[in-house]
């Protein structure tokens, strides 16, 4: 609780005293803010009042309920300090790429022949639109439009942010992406979780989640983070038909393992949404360093995100554009990406056969890097004793958004993981789960 007390007798006023405590420092990130009963029966006010402060603050991203836990101030990064406290762990935790199945960066560097450009000039690298055009070709048979951002989250970011305003729902796979959910949590809009299986969101679920008013849709089409489903071609056509009853509401896809997916994507989108946006980012298949997204997206939506990434801080710089667009369009990137695409399949297969050895489940089938650990009575213990014996994995709780119905559970990356190992570790969990 804060030190000074919280006062007002409005919601305004109310939602404005903890402002200010959380702008004075009085009130840190996760700290509680009192329950509505115990603060309005101490400000002498109804209970509605506080419920509505409480809700001016969570629609403006300063607070968050967290169900039973109650409302808490919002942290900026559930991941600040982590790999502080991971140096000298077999890191399993950070979702990075192999270094050894990243394209040959100095190589692409030193074709580049790049010239200066201002202000003013394209703000899309024409050979990164080309690329984007070609890898859509087969899929989208609508119009659109080629944009460029920092980067996927980043992608995310903007288009939510220039299509709604605080307080909307927005449909989330559930688990889901932690820096999605941190988006939408952050932006002072509401997560929708819509539950997730093995072929993808579930079409009930999304309906659900449209029909209580969700204005958005974000789904990973293929890899989903954490449990690495893609979506299957029935379920693609079915999410396109729960879509199809709601042609207003905005629908993004994240498609961030593109190049290396050891799927085929299938469209969620039908023809008849207005606004919609597939986001091919590169930060896994070219490097994190290298992190930008090229955006193909419908002409009025490529519109509003050109007015957010006007010349000034949001210009992509275009040496990286070329560069990425020279790594993308070389003559060995088909053969880079496919060992890459190679290599992460046969790592998480390999994972998935030790765990399944050493009896320990996981029900998802895999593209990406990372699989899932469903751990039903909670991650954080055996998080813990993975960490004694000299492994970090991610706590699933950081997937969950709020609301979340998913079995708990752990996200290991397989990146670098070799199969000797994948056995170590696979023992190691077992073992930990058993005691
Ligand atoms: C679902 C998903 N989307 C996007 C990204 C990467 O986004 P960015 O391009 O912002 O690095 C990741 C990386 O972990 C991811 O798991």
């Amino acid at each position: 609780m804060p030190d000074q007390p919280i006062t007002g007798t409005t919601a305004g006023e109310i939602s404005a005293s903890v402002r200010d405590l959380v702008g004075s420092g009085g009130l840190r990130p996760g700290d509680p803010v009192p329950p509505i009963r115990e603060l309005a029966a101490e400000l002498g006010v109804h209970r509605n009042t506080v419920a509505a402060a409480y809700r001016l603050l969570a629609a403006a991203g300063v607070a968050e309920t967290r169900g039973r836990h109650g409302t808490v101030i919002t942290s900026p990064s559930p991941l600040a300090g982590e790999a502080a406290a991971n140096a000298g762990l077999v890191d399993l935790s950070s979702g990075n790429p192999d270094p050894a199945l990243l394209p040959d960066v100095d190589a692409a560097l030193s074709r580049l022949g790049y010239r200066m450009r201002m202000y003013g000039s394209e703000a899309v690298e024409p050979r990164l639109a080309r690329w984007m055009r070609a890898s859509c070709a087969p899929q989208l048979d609508v119009p659109f439009e080629v944009s460029v951002t920092h980067g996927a989250v980043d992608a995310v970011e903007r288009l939510l942010v220039a299509n709604l305003t605080r307080g909307d729902l927005v449909a989330v796979e559930d688990p889901c992406f932690y820096a999605s959910a941190g988006t939408v949590r952050l932006n002072g809009f509401r997560a929708a979780p819509v539950p997730v299986d093995t072929e993808g969101m579930h079409p009930a679920a999304l309906r659900a989640a449209l029909d209580a008013g969700a204005r958005a849709v974000l789904l990973t089409p293929r890899a989903h983070s954490p449990t690495g489903v893609s979506l299957t071609a029935e379920r693609a056509a079915e999410l396109r038909s729960v879509l199809a009853d709601h042609p207003q509401v905005l629908v993004l896809e994240d498609d961030h393992f593109s190049a290396v997916s050891r799927t085929a994507y299938h469209r969620a989108t039908p023809p008849v949404t207005r606004r919609w946006a597939l986001v091919r980012s590169v930060a896994k298949f070219l490097g994190p360093d290298l992190r930008v997204a090229v955006v193909a997206s419908d002409v009025d939506t490529a519109d509003r995100l050109a007015a957010r990434l006007r010349p000034g801080a949001s210009w992509v710089s275009r040496l990286l554009q070329q560069l990425v667009a020279e790594l993308l369009e070389s003559d060995d990137a088909a053969a880079v990406f496919d060992r890459a695409r190679r290599g992460y399949a046969d790592r998480v297969d390999a994972l998935r056969a030790e765990l399944a050895e050493a009896g320990v489940e996981t029900p998802f089938p895999t593209d990406g890097f990372n699989v899932w650990v469903p751990v039903p009575e909670g991650p954080a213990a055996t998080v813990g004793a993975l960490r004694e014996a000299g492994w970090s994995v991610r706590d699933g709780s950081l997937f969950m958004p709020p609301g979340s119905t998913a079995t708990p559970g752990l996200r290991v990356t397989a990146s670098r993981l070799t199969r000797p190992r994948a056995r170590e570790f696979a023992r190691c969990l077992a073992a930990t789960r058993s005691s």
